[in-house]
């Protein structure tokens, strides 16, 4: 192993010295090399590459294959960060042998450090079952996109105090299954707080206010890459879009007018290899 490569006792020891931890999604090779090369130190191949690279309308439909063939790219660029996939939905939930045999493909044919699945006091089970085959698990509560549909839509999870202390139980039993990190998705900031607090390993949140142990975002969001509905929590670093929009806007019209490809861009032969062309 590399020696500053980032490890659990690493991020644990980052929670205890009040270091925040930083995640980024990641989908492909180009991507995913430059975030590890900025020294980020966890990188997530989110079943969020559903709606924001293939299309979808929703993570729901994101299959096995479609996360191990994106997660196999992003690990052959990855030397540094902590790298975990995504278990999309359906993956764990049919049973306990299969959530093995699927977070086991993760480590197996993709090469992740750790996988992660949503839920809370449901998937304990499963979650220490994952974790005895050897396999690290990252919890991910509040706001679980893959169940959207129970949840009534994409709000945030915990404002009122019944449900605030379900979500503080969830953390508590899935540090006690033995999840080495949990995302906080959609909490208000004082509830993120409190669940912050009571665990000792690290929360990351998203949309979770700013006590969190960490934070992570969707790499697209960040950049501005995104269309569409921008969720209050995101914050765009950059506007990708627009710049991106110009390039090819610019790239069409020096082709209209033949301006591209000018002197520079052109591959010539020798004047006499010429001559010896007929015709
Ligand atoms: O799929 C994803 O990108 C995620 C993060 C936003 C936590 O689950």
């Amino acid at each position: 192993m590399k020696e500053d490569k980032v490890t659990i006792p690493l991020l644990h020891k980052m929670k205890k010295e009040n270091q925040k931890i930083t995640m980024l999604t990641a989908y492909d090779y180009p991507f995913a090399l430059l975030i590890d090369k900025c020294g980020i130190e966890i990188i997530l191949v989110g079943d969020s590459v559903g709606n924001v690279v293939l299309g979808y309308e929703s993570t729901v439909g994101v299959t096995m294959d479609e996360m191990i063939h994106h997660t196999k790219a992003v690990r052959r660029a990855v030397k540094r960060a902590f790298l975990i996939g995504d278990m999309p939905f359906m993956s764990y939930n049919i049973s306990i042998q299969e959530a093995v045999r699927n977070a086991g493909r993760f480590m197996k044919e993709a090469g992740c450090d750790a996988v992660k699945l949503e839920g809370g006091l449901d998937v304990c089970d499963t979650v220490s079952a994952i974790i005895k085959a050897g396999i690290p698990v990252l919890g991910h509560i509040g706001l679980t996109p893959q169940t959207v549909s129970k949840l009534g839509g994409y709000k945030v999870q915990g404002r009122l105090a019944k449900e605030a202390e379900r979500l503080i139980d969830s953390a508590v039993e899935l540090e006690k299954a033995g999840c080495f990190a949990i995302v906080l998705e959609c909490l208000p900031e004082e509830l993120a707080r409190i669940i912050t607090k009571k665990l000792s390993i690290p929360t990351i949140g998203i949309g979770a206010g700013l006590y969190c142990d960490g934070q992570v975002l969707v790499i697209h969001d960040l950049l501005g890459i995104t269309t569409g509905f921008r969720p209050k929590f995101v914050k765009n670093y950059a506007n990708l879009s627009d710049e991106i929009l110009q390039a090819i806007n610019n790239f069409k019209e020096d082709v209209k007018q033949s301006r591209f490809p000018a002197r520079d861009y052109v591959f010539h032969m020798k004047e006499e290899e010429l001559k010896k062309i007929k015709g």
